[in-house]
């Protein structure tokens, strides 16, 4: 009989403090269903005491997920907690996660602390948090360059004061995976209470090494592993959830321990992810990278004609890559299209936003003769169709363009509820239609990054777009889909400077000093 690993997913959380992969609350809350529904051991939903949009975004996850345990982020002090708890309240089970720094650099530095006085704070916080559920995560953050003396220490406090999960973090990627490893053992052979908790481990990709380094302490005895949906998250992003669980699985010969993950849902969490974030996954990425499974060399396609596990270690299909299939088309009813987007990991919320996803739905395949799984996505990843409360909409958008000329744009924009039309001229119809929505909003937002993907092969296929923005230091990523590629980056732009102005103040958990 195996172990269980817990796989704690922190997409929402470090996933999201990625510089651009801000979401929306009913972004957010669509992910944590995906996660769910992927049967994540806990979903870390965010750190409530950011700002009063994480907070709500935390308990609306709370209030929706059931079967995951959610989990919401504290610094060690009363004020964080407090938020935690009333954030995480109305789950069915719930987790408060809270860190303080132990690194001498960071001690020093950062939080301007005695070792002692780090300590103290460490039982407090972890007291505190118990006083609101039996579900405790502690974590000294920058444990991998922190002294395993000291380490030691505050790991022993820690647990007596209640906490069950004792997290291990590479805050800064900086270890390698057999140093690694070596440290989980030490800890848990030399800490007396470490039988009363569970060990975890948080490693961020800095050197490559996140998933190396999290195998490496699983080897060792950690029974968690704190991981994100296409290794998202901070600076070079967090341990990738679909490699560990698939490193696992494939390699029941190595572990003694498994996850209980479905992973027929893996790439449709990836896609889901990607599609909202904006940040595309890369074709060699292992197991969601398009070309994870394509055989290009005939010696392989030739091998894996004959037996598939010539060249393949791991089933396609056994993590969610299904034929893209042709789905449905204009005579496909309300019925069809409910069902096939419940397949896909989609549900509505309410009548509304159905009716206004199948209008899109309908308009698409009067257009498009054969609808697939991809389109269909796009069609309710977009925030429109998933029922956003936007600020501003794209109402309407005609561009002239031809050779030899500057290219003009006239569009008009929705802006709280009143309609404005404005033109623009520009390099290409892209740029006069963009100039032309920045002569209505006047965001003063700069262009980061621009970037079109076909959803689907052929020409008359849906064009996707990605915007990415910044002002004032602050980053926020627009998607758009369409047939006619002018238009979807009309509306990623538009869906880009809606983000722009749900602009609520955020602390970020490690940077701040004060805790
Ligand atoms: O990287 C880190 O140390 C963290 C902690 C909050 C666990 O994200
Ligand atoms: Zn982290």
């Amino acid at each position: 009989m195996k172990d269980k690993l817990i796989i704690f997913d922190t997409t929402l959380r470090d996933g999201e403090q990625s510089p651009g992969a801000s979401m929306t609350r009913e972004e957010k809350i669509r992910v944590a269903k995906q996660l769910a529904k992927m049967r994540v051991d806990v979903i870390e939903a965010g750190f409530p005491a950011a700002s009063p949009g994480d907070f709500k975004a935390v308990q609306a996850i709370a209030g929706a997920i059931r079967g995951s345990v959610v989990c919401a982020l504290a610094r060690a002090n009363s004020r964080d907690i407090e938020k935690a708890a009333e954030a995480v309240r109305p789950a069915e089970a719930s987790r408060i996660h809270t860190f303080i720094a132990t690194s001498e650099i960071h001690m020093r530095e950062k939080l301007r602390m005695k070792p002692d006085e780090v300590l103290r704070r460490a039982a407090d916080a972890v007291k505190l948090a118990r006083t609101h559920t039996d579900d405790v995560e502690f974590s000294p953050e920058d444990a991998g360059r922190s002294d395993p003396d000291f380490l030691c220490r505050i790991i022993e406090t820690a647990i007596d004061a209640g906490a069950g999960t004792i997290n291990i973090p590479d805050t800064v990627g900086y270890n390698l995976p057999a140093q690694f490893g070596a440290l989980l053992a030490e800890l848990m052979e030399r800490v007396p209470n470490s039988d009363k908790a569970v060990f975890s481990v948080h490693c961020h990709n800095d050197l490559g090494l996140a998933v190396a380094n999290s195998l490496a302490a699983v080897m060792a005895g950690a029974r968690q592993v704190e991981c994100t949906i296409n290794g998202l998250g901070e600076r070079a992003g967090n341990a990738a959830l679909e490699e560990i669980v698939m490193a696992v699985r494939t390699r029941r010969d190595q572990f003694s321990c498994d996850s209980g993950i479905d992973t027929a849902q893996i790439v449709p969490a990836s896609r889901l992810v990607s599609g909202i974030t904006g940040f595309p996954v890369q074709p060699n990425k292992a197991v969601v990278g398009v070309n994870a499974f394509a055989h290009e060399a005939g010696i392989h396609q030739d091998g894996v004609i004959k037996a598939r596990e010539t060249y393949e270690i791991m089933r396609a299909e056994d993590v969610g890559w299904s034929a893209n299939r042709i789905v449905l088309g204009k005579h496909s009813g309300r019925n069809a299209f409910t069902e096939r987007l419940k397949f896909l990991g989609f549900q509505f919320d309410s009548d509304e936003q159905l009716e206004r996803a199948f209008a899109r739905f309908k308009q698409l395949a009067d257009n498009k003769h054969e609808i697939f799984d991809d389109d269909l996505q796009a069609l309710v990843t977009d925030s429109d169709a998933a029922g956003a409360r936007a600020r501003f909409a794209l109402k309407h958008l005609k561009t002239t363009s031809q050779t030899g000329a500057v290219a003009g744009a006239s569009v008009t924009v929705e802006v709280d509820g009143e309609e404005v039309t404005a033109q623009g001229r520009g390099n290409g119809a892209v740029d006069a239609v963009f100039s032309a929505i920045e002569s209505v909003v006047g965001s003063g937002s700069l262009l980061q990054l621009y970037s079109v993907n076909a959803i689907t092969s052929g020409s008359d296929a849906q064009g996707e777009v990605g915007v990415r923005l910044e002002r004032d230091g602050r980053v926020v990523n627009g998607h758009g889909a369409d047939l006619d590629i002018v238009i979807a980056s009309g509306k990623a732009y538009v869906n880009a400077l809606n983000k722009l102005y749900d602009n609520e103040e955020r602390a970020h958990p490690q940077l701040a000093r004060a805790v």
